[in-house]
């Protein structure tokens, strides 16, 4: 199995098994590199919902895709969820859509993202990379869970949650995480919170709360021996559209100008945690890790991403703030 672990070896015509039958969600995948997995899943047989927020990017998605593969139009195999992860009654609402029509859910990849913007909080006073990346990933899976679950109990399950971080996660602007004050925190002195550095803290911070969160909803399904298997994915230096066009440092751009891979290379990390037979075969291995390209198992790393309190903590202020959250209509 040494190819998984050279970067040009990967193959996803070879390497994804058969998913005809299963039903996977992945989030944000109306472009970048959620749009090439949820493609690749949808060629190897899945049903696949595409969780976007924007009903016309999700249907030109859809559009383009069975455009390419006519047969994934034939079998309806591409599905568009109404989702805006910036609002937890949203997250919440798209999760019971799903409750209510599929008797199965085998594969959930959380990657969709607020990459490196401007200071900005949520309609509920939530800052928007914790809003998004976080939370609203967070109340959506916490709702998909019992599916999970009973999905997980069935004779040819694998079931796999897919969490899309990034190697900033090793550099966050703040390890606090006990109040939405914490939680809010701009991680640039007043008046800079738009400066370059307090961007990326704050998307670093927002991608440490994901290895923590896969780590520790690892912890808690052991707990009750629900044979889930949680991974976290750094995707590679990938030349999305996003990051083409994103206001980054200028070395990073030129970076992923010259060096990055396309968004199928980007996707491939995602598909190696959510489908691939080695990880079935090991997985006391792999479960809550965190892999890098394409399959190799990389942390987590950092002294706050191994960190067990600081997971607990993290878990119980997010599920305390989201569940005040979901009590009030005004969101
Ligand atoms: N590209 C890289 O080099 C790189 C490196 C490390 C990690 N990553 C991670 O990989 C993942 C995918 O990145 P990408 O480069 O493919 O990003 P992308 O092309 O910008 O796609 C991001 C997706 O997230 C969606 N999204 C944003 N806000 C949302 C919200 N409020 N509700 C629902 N969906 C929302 C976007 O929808 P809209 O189109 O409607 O905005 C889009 O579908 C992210 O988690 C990112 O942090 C990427």
């Amino acid at each position: 199995m040494g190819f998984l672990f050279s970067k040009q070896a990967y193959d996803p015509n070879r390497d994804i098994p058969d998913l005809i039958g299963k039903v996977v969600i992945v989030t944000g995948s109306n472009t970048g590199i959620g749009f090439r997995t949820a493609e690749q899943l949808a060629l190897h047989g899945a049903k696949v919902y595409l969780a976007c927020r924007s009903k016309a990017k999700a249907t030109a998605a859809i559009a383009e895709l069975e455009k390419t593969s006519p047969s994934l139009k034939d079998q309806n195999r591409l599905v568009w969820l109404p989702l805006d992860l910036s609002s937890m009654h949203s997250a919440k609402k798209a999760a019971e859509e799903v409750l209510a029509k599929e008797d199965r859910l085998d594969i959930l990849i959380n990657n969709a993202a607020r990459g490196v913007e401007k200071y900005e909080l949520s309609k509920n006073g939530v800052e928007l990379n914790v809003a998004i990346n976080h939370f609203g990933h967070f109340v959506f899976t916490q709702t998909l869970l019992p599916l999970l679950k009973e999905t997980a109990k069935r004779r040819d399950a694998d079931v796999r949650i897919v969490i899309v971080s990034s190697n900033s996660y090793t550099t966050p602007g703040t390890t606090k995480f006990g109040s939405l004050e914490d939680m809010n925190d701009p991680q640039g002195t007043p008046g800079n919170e738009n400066a370059m550095s307090a961007r990326l803290r704050r998307y670093g911070t927002s991608k440490l709360m994901n290895v923590l969160f896969a780590t520790e909803l690892q912890r808690r399904l052991d707990t009750e021996n629900a044979a889930i298997t949680v991974i976290s994915v750094h995707p590679g230096s990938v030349a999305t559209e996003t990051v083409l066009t994103t206001d980054l440092p200028w070395y990073i751009t030129l970076f992923v100008t010259l060096f990055g891979v396309t968004p199928l290379q980007g996707a491939m990390t995602s598909l190696f945690a959510a489908t691939s037979a080695q990880v079935a075969a090991e997985r006391e291995k792999y479960k809550g890790k965190y892999l890098v390209p394409y399959g190799k198992i990389a942390g987590p790393a950092t002294a706050a991403s191994k960190d067990p309190a600081l997971a607990k903590t993290l878990w119980e202020t997010t599920e305390r703030i989201t569940t005040g959250l979901l009590g009030s209509a005004s969101e």
